[in-house]
This record gives C-alpha cells, sequence and structure tokens, in this order.
C-alpha cells in the first residue's frame, strides 16, 4: 500500500460521485439489508475501485454504497475481506483507509460472533466494549507505516464511549437486548474446538468472530471513533456443544437484523 493508491481509489469514488461521506458503516454477515435503507445511492463494486483487494467469487456481491441514511451522508461496505479469504492484514483495512480518505468522521461496524459468554443467547445483540486480537498480527505491522500515521497506537480506548453509551441508550429505549462484552477475534474459517471456546472463556472473551479487530485497529491508526456491534449467531458451550451450520449463522443474523437497523439509523441521527 501507498498513499498514491490510496489517493487513486478515493479520486475515482469521488469521481463517482461519493461525495463526503459523514460516517462510515461496515455490514457484516447476514446483515446486508441497511443497504436497502440508502437513498440515492450511488454503488461501486469492489472489484471496480483501483487498488482495491481483489474479489474472490465467493465474495462477487462485495461493494461500497454512497447514499443517504438517516439524513446523513453514508458510506456503506456490503461484504467485507476477511484474512480467512488468503488476504493479509493490510489489504482486509484498505477499505477503512479509503473510506477516511473519502471524509468519514465516525465508523460503525456490525458482525457475526459466538457466544462465549452463555448468559447471552443465540439472537441476542453484544455491544463491543473492548477486544482481545488473537488473529496473530497487526495491520499496523509494515514497512512504510509512518506515512499513514503514528506506529505505536494508544488502545486504552479503542470503541468510542459516547457512541457506546448512546447505543445503549436507543437499545433501551427500543427495547432491544444490548449486552456489552469483549469481543476476541480468530483467523478462522474453521469453527473453534471445544478446548480452544474454554480457552476464549478463561481468557476473558464474550463473543468470538473471524473480523472486525483489524479494522478498528486502522481507525484508531486514523484517530477515527469507532462504534461495533456483533450479533450472537450461536452458543459456543464446551461442555454441550453443537454442530455449527454457517447456514443458520446467517438466518440468525438476518432475524436480528431489524434490531441492527434501528440501532445505526438512530445513531446516525443523534450524531
Ligand atoms: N466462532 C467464530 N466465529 C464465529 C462464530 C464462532 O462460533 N459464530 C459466528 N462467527
Amino acid at each position: 500500500m501507498t498513499l498514491i493508491e490510496l489517493l487513486e481509489s478515493t479520486e475515482f469514488l469521488k469521481s463517482k460521485g461519493f461525495d463526503n461521506p459523514e460516517i462510515g458503516i461496515v455490514l457484516g454477515t447476514g446483515l446486508g439489508k441497511l443497504a436497502n435503507e440508502i437513498e440515492n445511492e450511488i454503488t461501486a463494486h469492489y472489484n471496480h475501485i483501483p487498488y482495491f483487494p481483489l474479489a474472490t467469487v465467493e465474495f462477487h456481491s462485495g461493494k461500497l454504497i454512497f447514499g443517504e441514511l438517516a439524513g446523513k451522508k453514508v458510506v456503506v461496505m456490503q461484504g467485507r475481506f476477511h484474512l480467512y479469504e488468503g488476504y493479509d492484514f493490510v489489504d482486509i483495512t484498505y477499505p477503512i483507509r479509503v473510506m477516511h480518505k473519502l471524509g468519514i468522521k465516525k465508523l460503525l461496524i456490525s458482525n457475526a460472533a459466538g457466544a462465549i459468554n452463555l448468559n447471552y443467547k443465540k439472537g441476542d445483540m453484544m455491544l463491543i466494549d473492548d477486544h482481545i486480537n488473537l488473529q496473530g498480527g497487526s495491520p499496523l505491522a509494515f514497512k512504510n507505516v509512518a506515512e499513514f500515521g503514528e506506529r505505536f497506537v494508544d488502545m486504552s480506548e479503542p470503541y468510542n464511549t459516547h457512541m457506546k453509551n448512546k447505543l445503549l441508550e436507543i437499545a433501551k429505549n427500543n427495547n432491544i437486548t444490548l449486552h456489552k462484552g469483549v469481543y476476541a477475534s480468530v483467523v478462522g474459517p474453521q469453527l473453534e474446538t471445544r478446548a480452544e471456546y474454554r480457552y476464549l472463556k478463561i481468557v476473558g472473551a464474550d463473543a468470538v468472530g473471524m473480523s472486525t479487530v483489524p479494522e478498528v485497529i486502522v481507525a484508531n491508526h486514523l484517530k477515527l471513533p469507532v462504534v461495533a456491534v456483533s450479533v450472537l449467531t450461536d452458543e459456543c458451550d464446551p461442555d454441550n456443544l453443537q454442530q455449527v451450520d454457517v447456514q443458520e449463522i446467517i438466518e440468525v443474523a438476518g432475524k436480528a437484523e431489524p434490531k441492527m437497523i434501528t440501532l445505526f439509523k438512530e445513531l446516525i441521527e443523534m450524531l
């Protein structure tokens, strides 16, 4: 990644009409419908944006959408890049840097995750309060990082407190259960063993998933306030482990989608 590449990606999108979005949104697995709520939308497929990671076949639907949501100009990632698809840390976080160059001032992230905390149930949502990076690398570990910001990024408040409090308030007003907890990120794509679920509980995770943490690290690198919400799609009980069905994960995420849309839309209104 070079600054010039980043500028070329951004200029391409500006020329398509991606004009000064205020807020960036990343839509996770099974959570693409928020995009239907966008007005005056302009779409750019990832494959058409210069220097974007080249999408895999499985991932052909990935696109960046610009438009208006709750009265604000937004840019939405419908589909994200994952390490388990073979991309590296710099690739998967490149879109975050592009959205930042386009001008976003806030970043909202969603994902599907497994519940490690067994007080949290399938279909519930969890506000990510903090995280544990178990992906074995960093999106800031590259040679010319200094051109993009400082190397030793503070992570004492990785998720923005103001936006977290607003989301808790919105959840309460709408009778949405929104737990608060620690998200651990793993590479995947295999799910965890029983021993790994026990380990995740011991180290302090409430949920586990295969995304988000690299994006949040880069947001902190860019001093971009970020919040993230997980839909808990399966219960990871090592003493009663059920086989995970990816189709079911997508289904459970889809059922929780209206709640995610409410949380994000009302937050955007308030920002
Ligand atoms: N583990 C990892 N990632 C996940 C899970 C899980 O149990 N559920 C949804 N994403």
